[in-house]
């Protein structure tokens, strides 16, 4: 598909589903166990109402925010995703790419299917680095250090994570990492060519079988653990104290990923981040967690004048985005629209679902009479 010919997210969502066998499409769209949080990511973004100004001269306006002293030219960078090499080859340079085509933040996952040090050679840009952390410090370190010494200007601590969550569909698709094929998964390469080519052949041949390459293997004589379950030993004892052990030798911006009240948004402060991500993990975790737009205004209230506030989960129109801002959000991630695009067409692909949410975002700025992120306010909205 020429990704030019989407006109929202949900085109490309569509076309995503198409190229992709069920094994990756599932693991990309789905959330945890009855998917009751991830469907309420969606539907409490759209129990709010706009309550738009009239006649005002909008004939000039800009999405430009600031961050930690950082100015970006809209108000959304794209989030965290794991495994993302499944739906495009090298995903993640291509998605760090069009991050900086688009000069907005890019984070990379641990689980990336591309060695931290080479996204950060072959994509230019602001790059920030999210850590799936264990008790066990020393592979933490090692990853940490890494991740300084390749240039990365910020950490997102992922929290929510302290045990794995229950996605039944994973285990019925036989998806595992290292990338495993079983029968299943052979039929459904089949019936998707152009992805068993591109996708999964070209990996193999280039640099293996997909795998986590920041933890699972010796890529560059820089191990990490000896292998996956080494890394994720007693991820379940994790705690603040970790925390500020982290904050202790990490140089650059520190963000905490996955809270969801204020008395954590706190802690994270007290622990001394800069920042929080309001998350829940786009309803990939604890299905029933609260929606991440329902908990920010409690978290932008206690924290958002001294840190940084950002939320990411359901994220799919530029209202959506428009919504955050208003609630205290200083800027929203995308997980799924930009990999739905990569999915489609790699960089360019992304840069579609870049440029469809900056356009709705702009159209939707001038409706509401807003001509600068600084003029939207809660007066903008009805909430339920
Ligand atoms: C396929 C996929 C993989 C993900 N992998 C990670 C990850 O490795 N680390 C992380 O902190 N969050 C991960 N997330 C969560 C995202 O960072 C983000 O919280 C979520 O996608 C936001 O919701 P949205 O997809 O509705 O935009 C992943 C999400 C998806 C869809």
């Amino acid at each position: 598909m020429n990704p030019q010919n989407a006109l929202n997210i949900d085109d490309l969502r569509v076309a995503a589903q198409r190229m992709l066998p069920r094994v990756a499409y599932e693991y990309l769209e789905r959330g945890a166990e009855d998917e009751v949080s991830m469907r309420e990511n969606r539907s409490a973004f759209e129990r709010i109402r706009l309550r738009p100004r009239t006649l005002v001269d909008v004939s000039r306006r800009s999405q430009q925010v600031t961050l930690l002293g950082e100015t970006y030219p809209v108000p959304f960078g794209i989030a965290p995703t794991g495994a993302a090499g499944l739906y495009w080859h090298d995903a993640d340079v291509v998605l760090a790419r069009a991050a900086a085509a688009a000069r907005i933040p890019f984070v990379l996952s641990t689980a990336s299917f591309v060695e931290m040090e080479r996204v950060a050679r072959e994509a230019p840009g602001a790059k920030w680095f999210q850590l799936y952390a264990s008790k066990d410090r020393g592979p933490v370190e090692r990853l940490i250090m890494r991740a300084r010494d390749a240039g990365y200007e910020g950490l997102v601590v992922t929290t929510d994570v302290c045990v794995g969550s229950n996605r039944e569909y994973n285990l019925r698709n036989g998806f595992e990492i290292p990338f495993r094929l079983n029968m299943a998964n052979v039929v459904q390469g089949a019936l998707h060519p152009r992805w068993l080519v591109n996708v999964f052949l070209r990996t193999l041949l280039t640099t293996g079988v997909p795998r986590f390459m920041n933890v699972d293997s010796n890529v560059g004589g820089k191990i990490v653990a000896k292998n996956l379950q080494e890394f994720r030993a007693r991820r379940d004892a994790l705690d603040w104290e970790d925390l500020a052990w982290m904050r202790g030798i990490w140089p650059h911006k520190l963000f905490v990923k996955g809270v969801l009240c204020a008395d954590d948004a706190r802690r994270a402060e007290a622990a001394g981040a800069d920042g929080v991500f309001v998350s829940n993990h786009g309803g990939r975790q604890l299905d029933g967690a609260l929606s991440p737009i329902e908990a920010l205004p409690e978290i932008a209230d206690a924290v958002g004048h001294r840190m940084a506030v950002v939320l990411d989960g359901g994220v799919r129109r530029g209202s959506d985005v428009v919504k955050a801002l208003a609630l205290g959000a200083q800027m929203v991630f995308v997980g799924r629209a930009t990999l739905y695009g990569a999915s489609v067409a790699g960089e360019a692909g992304a840069l579609r679902a870049i440029e469809i949410l900056r356009s709705e975002v702009d159209r939707v700025m001038a409706l509401l009479g807003c001509r600068s992120v600084g003029e939207i306010t809660r007066d903008h909205l009805v909430l339920p």
